[in-house]
């Protein structure tokens, strides 16, 4: 990460671009949770769920073209799961802009990814890893959101 913090146990991918895309996720996805968790849904509220489901969209293509990339071979049931979590995160922004979300559900969210990150990401990062030794395939993405 930029600020020289490092993950490590089980959110550790071992590809600095994709954990600091998922900081960022979570950090936004943390603050909607803290938001609504003092149950005074404001527009600031439904503006960060929408702009975490950004970050999370261009998280997932740029994830899946690195995999294309690196030729990993479970490539299908990974790219499912990104529209799986999709699914669902379009139904968190729908429940906050309606006010029908609450804390557990953005935690609940929360998990969800998490639990992808710990079985799909860790899986398809080691073959990552070894297409981002050419230097022009490293990417870097939304480096503007901590400054
Ligand atoms: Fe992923
Ligand atoms: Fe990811």
């Amino acid at each position: 990460m930029s600020d020289g913090r490092k993950y490590n146990g089980p959110l550790d991918t071992g590809v600095g671009t994709l954990n600091d895309d998922h900081s960022k996720i979570f950090v936004v996805l943390n603050e909607v949770r803290h938001g609504l968790e003092k149950n005074e849904p404001t527009p600031d509220i439904a503006s960060g769920a929408v702009f975490a489901r950004e970050l999370f969209s261009l998280h997932c293509a740029k994830e899946e073209y690195l995999m294309k990339e690196a030729g990993y071979a479970n490539f299908d049931a990974a790219a499912k799961d990104h529209r799986k979590l999709s699914e669902i995160f379009d139904k968190f922004i729908e429940d906050v802009a309606s006010g029908a979300a609450d804390e557990r559900n953005a935690a609940d969210l929360i998990l969800a990814i998490v639990e992808h990150i710990r079985t799909f990401d860790r899986d398809y990062a080691k073959s990552i890893n070894a297409v981002l030794t050419v230097p022009h395939l490293e990417l870097t993405m939304f480096r503007d959101v901590d400054g």
